[in-house]
């Protein structure tokens, strides 16, 4: 309450959502955020945001513009980044951009300018690569099978890097298939899911490719809370954790949101050859780390998650084209 907490990839999903709960509870939210093309950022996601927070549309590879975001944060929310593994294929150049250089720029400016800044990095399962034996804990080998899990990789041994050698307190979550409101809908890019809600709500067939894939889910709430946990916990600074969610096969998933939204018809596809490459097969995390450090758990069954998502899209769907 009071505080200054900077939110890099604030107009983000995940980063909005953040941004979103700590102006709730009287935080001044600061944004950092460069609204790069076809990722996330959309200014319908900041709606409602009070006068108090602070919105700079910059990219963090600009070094003045960086340094004045950073000023005077105590907590740093770090979720800028390129999503789309597919992508991350087709261009590495972007994504090493957007996930190595931004990364870069942002722990110089903390360690120039706020040294005492905490800084909480949004990691992710996919620097684990095909999972050897499930659930994948925090000791599991880590292989990334696309241009985007290794850029990750990475980004995390970056932070790690700064506090040991400079004493920043940075913390990574990896986290797993994140969801809910503000996600990008607009085409299968960064996840599969946000097609789908749009499918649901069009009323067209959801391509499931495959179908057998087991994933868990994390309505984003449950990823918000993880996140003001591991900026507030003793003992976390320098470590890495997974966090989960709930588990289900893709086919069940697809099912369960056709139901959900009384439409749109589900087809099981064979996996498109470039999709296939790079896919990870089954994954579910192991979280008793972070759950027993911090107490943690998601409180949003799937369910419920998936409801309320469909809800905020149905009026929205235009917004998120
Ligand atoms: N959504 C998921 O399921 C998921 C899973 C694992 C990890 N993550 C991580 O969480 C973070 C947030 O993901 P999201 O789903 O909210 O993605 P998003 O695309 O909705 O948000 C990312 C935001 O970062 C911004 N951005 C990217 N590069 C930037 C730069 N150089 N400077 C300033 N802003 C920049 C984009 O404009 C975008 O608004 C990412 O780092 C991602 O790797 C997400």
């Amino acid at each position: 309450v009071g505080r200054r907490v900077l939110v890099t990839g604030g107009l983000g999903f995940i980063g909005s959502t953040l941004a979103l709960r700590l102006d709730e509870i009287g935080a001044e939210a600061v944004i950092i955020d460069a609204m790069v093309a076809r990722h996330g950022g959309n200014l319908a996601n900041i709606e409602g945001l009070s006068q108090r927070a602070r919105v700079i549309v910059a990219d963090m590879r600009e070094r003045d513009a960086v340094r004045a975001a950073v000023s005077g944060v105590s907590v740093i929310f770090n979720l800028a980044g390129q999503v789309s593994h597919l992508d991350s294929m087709q261009d590495p150049q972007s994504d090493l951009a957007h996930n190595c250089g931004a990364q870069i720029e942002l722990l110089e400016a903390c360690r120039e300018v706020s040294p005492e800044a905490t800084v909480v990095f949004a990691s992710t399962r996919q620097i684990y690569g095909r999972p050897l034996r499930l659930p994948v804990d925090e000791d599991h080998p880590l292989t990334p099978v696309d241009y985007n899990g290794i850029h990750k990789m990475a980004a995390e041994a970056y932070h790690g890097l700064y506090h040991r050698a400079f004493g920043l307190r940075t913390v990574s979550l990896r986290l797993t298939n994140t969801y809910g409101p503000r996600l990008r809908i607009a085409d299968a890019r960064q996840t599969f899911l946000g097609l789908w809600l749009r499918r649901a709500l069009e009323d067209a067939p959801i391509e499931v490719w495959g179908g057998d894939q087991l994933r868990d889910l994390t309505f984003v709430d449950d990823v918000v809370d993880a996140f003001l946990l591991a900026a507030v916990t003793p003992g976390a600074a320098g470590q890495s954790y997974n966090l989960g969610g709930e588990q289900i096969a893709l086919m069940d998933l697809a099912i369960m949101l056709s139901r959900l939204a009384g439409r749109g018809a589900v087809e099981r596809r064979e996996f498109p050859p470039e999709r296939k490459r790079i896919d990870i097969g089954d994954y579910v995390a192991d979280d008793r780390r972070f759950r027993e450090l911090t107490g943690w758990t998601p409180q949003v069954g799937l369910g419920e998650g998936l409801q309320r998502s469909l809800d905020y899209f149905r009026s929205r769907l235009s917004r998120y084209a």
